[in-house]
């Protein structure tokens, strides 16, 4: 018979959104959750559920939280090493920091070595999955999915396509990209808890024909998700309206070449036009904020409330290595502070769903992973609400549990991850 392992702690689970509604009232509270073939099995009172699984093992977290493990549904692995760059807008950002980087990943080796390295920050800060950017080289793509299956991982990851306006030897072309797309995307999508991305980095990187390419490769397979970037600063925007004359907007450099679609994954939208929120609602695509990132490149600051008012599906993403961290709890602390800049501050229960539930929403697997319900897979975070000196202090007279949660999320980091559960085992918090 399989193994019950039955946790005790305050389980947080979401039963709508904290964005209807009273934000609180799209949330639960259980004494335990029962975990069973890597699966939620059960939720409830820690005394009934003890009753009806006497042979369960026992692990008491006394008033920690559990949570759905966070979900990043934006970020480039390959980026790990040069985080926390200084001093440039993106266009130079780029060419001075992060080309320089990712030429690295011909070499299967460091491939590894980052892969294995990110995966081990981003499970210490309590993230189960991601959604990356690789490199242009196919070895990032295998070194990523290799190192998250050795650790039962559900990942979405795909190869980065640029055919101009990077260096000589992070290029591909149409056909190569296509190609080498294609065959990552066989040999990969469906194993394990791997899913295949496809991914044209931005429209400046990629010539129309690649585009074309890409676009083909994603009617071959609507099932897989598409991820690039769109509208992320202004001077992006200028390039984008020069290299495309003909488009009636940033978006249409997708949209003309079959990368619109509800399958989309569409980071930052920052300065968006009216005409390109209407499309991206009608088709229902993915809108993903990058908060640290868009302060730390100097971006701008995202519309939340308007964009979800008009029913925007939006995930919460750190955008590692522009993004400043690995944490969630740190983007979602940049989340609030955005909100706030724009005059609306965004409750806890509002940003944990941001990165648990929202995030999971974006990459159309919220049926599986970002809650905790009967049967979703247990990838679970433990957080310790009094993880440090200044957070403990102002959790000690917290009058209720949103008080109480708010100082981890604003100043906690991975001290506060006590423990992390991938697929129902438990890995070093
Ligand atoms: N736009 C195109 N590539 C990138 C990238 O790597 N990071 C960010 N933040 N924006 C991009
Ligand atoms: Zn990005």
């Amino acid at each position: 018979m399989a193994q019950k392992t039955l946790l005790k702690g305050r389980v947080l689970s979401f039963n709508g959104s904290p964005f209807e509604g009273e934000p609180t009232d799209a949330t639960e509270l259980h004494e335990a959750v029962l975990i069973e073939d890597g699966r939620i099995a059960a939720l409830g009172s820690a005394s009934d559920l003890s009753v009806a699984h006497p042979e369960a093992k026992v692990k008491d977290y006394g008033d920690k939280l559990i949570s759905a493990g966070f979900v990043d549904p934006h970020v480039h692995y390959p980026q790990t090493a040069m985080i926390a760059s200084w001093g440039k807008r993106l266009i130079d950002w780029l060419n001075s920091y992060t080309f320089p980087e990712e030429m690295k990943f011909d070499d299967p080796v460091y491939a590894a070595e980052i892969a294995s390295r990110y995966l081990d920050l981003t499970t210490a800060h309590g993230t189960t999955t991601m959604c990356s950017f690789c490199t242009i080289h196919p070895e990032s793509v295998d070194a990523f999915f290799s190192a998250a299956i050795a650790r039962g991982q559900r990942v979405v990851a795909g190869k980065t396509c640029m055919d101009r306006n990077a260096p000589e030897g992070l290029r591909d072309t149409a056909q190569t990209g296509y190609d080498q797309s294609k065959s990552l995307l066989e040999k990969w999508h469906g194993v394990n808890r791997i899913s295949y991305a496809i991914t044209p980095r931005f429209s400046p990187t990629s010539t129309p024909d690649q585009l074309e390419a890409m676009g083909a490769l994603w009617a071959e397979h609507p099932e897989c998700l598409m991820q690039t970037h769109l509208s992320e600063q202004t001077d992006e925007i200028e390039w984008v309206r020069s290299l495309f004359p003909e488009a009636r907007d940033y978006l249409d450099t997708y949209e003309q070449f079959g990368l619109l679609g509800g399958n989309g994954l569409y980071g930052h939208v920052i300065h968006l036009e009216d005409r390109e929120r209407d499309r991206l609602r009608e088709v229902d695509a993915a809108l993903i904020h990058c908060p640290t990132s868009n302060t730390f490149i100097g971006s701008g600051l995202f519309d939340m409330n308007g964009l979800i008012r008009e029913g925007h599906r939006v995930g919460l993403a750190t955008d590692t290595g522009g993004g400043s961290s690995f944490s969630m709890l740190r983007t979602m602390a940049a989340a609030y502070e955005i909100g706030q800049l724009r005059g609306r501050p965004l409750h806890p229960s509002q940003l944990l769903w941001l990165g648990t539930v929202g995030s999971a929403q974006t990459l159309r697997m919220d049926d599986r992973i970002g809650n905790i319900a009967v049967g979703m897979e247990a990838d679970l975070v433990v957080l310790d609400l009094a993880s440090t000196p200044a957070i403990a202090q102002r959790e000690a007279h917290a009058d209720d549990l949103w008080e109480a949660v708010f100082p981890t999320i604003m100043m906690g980091d991975d001290r506060a991850v006590a423990e992390v559960w991938i697929a129902g085992r438990a890995v070093t918090g």
